[in-house]
């Protein structure tokens, strides 16, 4: 199919249905910010209004017969037994039948469309963790909040690195599951900018109801030079505020506090130059190395009294990142020296713990 048809035949609930397209916010439903939204959006206030109307004609025929063919004394026994009725017969037929063939039409056109992702679709690797989100934009950058152009149909890519997770936006009517080993798709096409909920939507752990964030749809031009302003933190910010940044985007603030406070891993506050007890009894000082092997090798020195659910980040993150969250990691302990230390520290040799005894 070409394009035109393509969305001719796309259109065509909205076309039969114009008064179920366009809907605001309403009781079942959030605000339509897709065009898929409008398409699922028909089908749901199609099936719900056919069930209302059945619902009411059945209840209420229901209710009259009862009242009409009650049981009365004397009894009336003279009143002939129903005839057959072969119009009734074909009508109470031919009804559901046109009813579900229109409910099959409509539902396959949107539900092709939703696994039809079109060509030139802008495409984002997501990858989904306990517990959370990393998109992946074109151009290498990585972050924990999904940022989309409006009116320019978008395909995620999605893989999973632990259990299985799923993507939800609600407000533009998406939801995949998100597998390891294999690859899953789903596109969707925003149409009104803003920022709307993202979230988890498969029980994956402790943290599954961490694993919530946000897509913003940015407005007509401008999501480029959002891109371009995000991928270069360090042209325009010391390290350690894009380092608190990059915490934030990457997700590390899900499970490491920065106020203190319990959580999945150690708290980042006064974690950088403190002693860390590991599980095999090994005592270790948290200074830049130390913080960069937990980065990129984080099942290599685990702290006691935590569980091994860090995903690694090799690959993943520079070293430029690194140096910023370790600068960030700096401002937020008592522990930490002077600033300018880290720019003399020479550069991070991996496997090689610094005993502190
Ligand atoms: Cu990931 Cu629930």
């Amino acid at each position: 199919m070409d394009n035109a048809a393509h969305r001719l035949t796309g259109l065509l609930p909205a076309v039969c249905f114009p008064f179920l397209a366009q809907l605001p916010d309403t009781f079942w439903m959030p605000s339509q910010a897709s065009t898929t939204a409008r398409e699922v959006d028909v089908v749901f206030y199609l099936i719900y209004w056919i069930s209302v109307v059945f619902f009411a004609l059945i209840v209420g025929l229901m209710t009259w017969f009862v009242v009409r063919y009650r049981r009365r004394r004397p009894h009336d026994a003279a009143q002939p037994a129903p005839a057959h009725s072969t119009s009734l017969e074909i009508t109470w037929t031919a009804i559901p039948v046109i009813v579900s063939v229109l409910l099959f039409i409509v539902g396959f056109k949107s539900y092709m469309n939703m696994v039809t992702p079109p060509r030139g679709a802008y495409e984002i690797a997501v990858t989904g963790q306990k517990w959370n989100w990393l998109f992946t934009y074109p151009n290498g950058h990585i972050s924990n909040e999904l940022h989309v152009p409006v009116d320019r149909p978008v395909l995620l890519t999605m893989t999973s690195e632990d259990v299985i997770h799923s993507l939800w936006i609600p407000a533009f009517r998406v939801k995949m599951d998100v597998v390891p080993g294999r690859y899953n798709r789903t596109w969707f096409e925003a149409h009104t900018p803003g920022t709307y909920p993202l979230l988890c939507t498969e029980y994956c752990g402790v943290g599954h109801a961490d694993m919530l964030t946000t897509v913003t749809v940015h407005p007509s031009g401008r999501f480029d030079t959002w891109l371009e302003a995000a991928s270069n933190l360090f042209d325009t910010l010391p390290p350690a505020e894009a380092g608190a940044l990059l915490a934030r985007r990457l997700g590390c603030v899900a499970c490491h506090s920065v106020d203190g406070a319990g959580g999945i891993g150690p708290s980042f506050v006064d974690l950088y130059g403190s002693t860390v007890a590991t599980r095999d009894g090994k005592q270790l000082l948290a200074d830049e190395n130390y913080i960069r092997r937990s980065i990129v090798d984080p099942m290599a020195e685990l702290v006691a009294g935590y569980d091994p659910v860090m995903p690694t980040y090799a690959g993943r993150i520079k070293d430029q990142e690194i140096t910023g969250i370790i600068a960030y990691l700096k401002s937020l302990s008592r522990h930490a020296g002077g600033d300018a230390e880290l720019e003399t520290a020479a550069p991070a040799e991996p496997g090689v713990p610094t005993e502190v005894r």
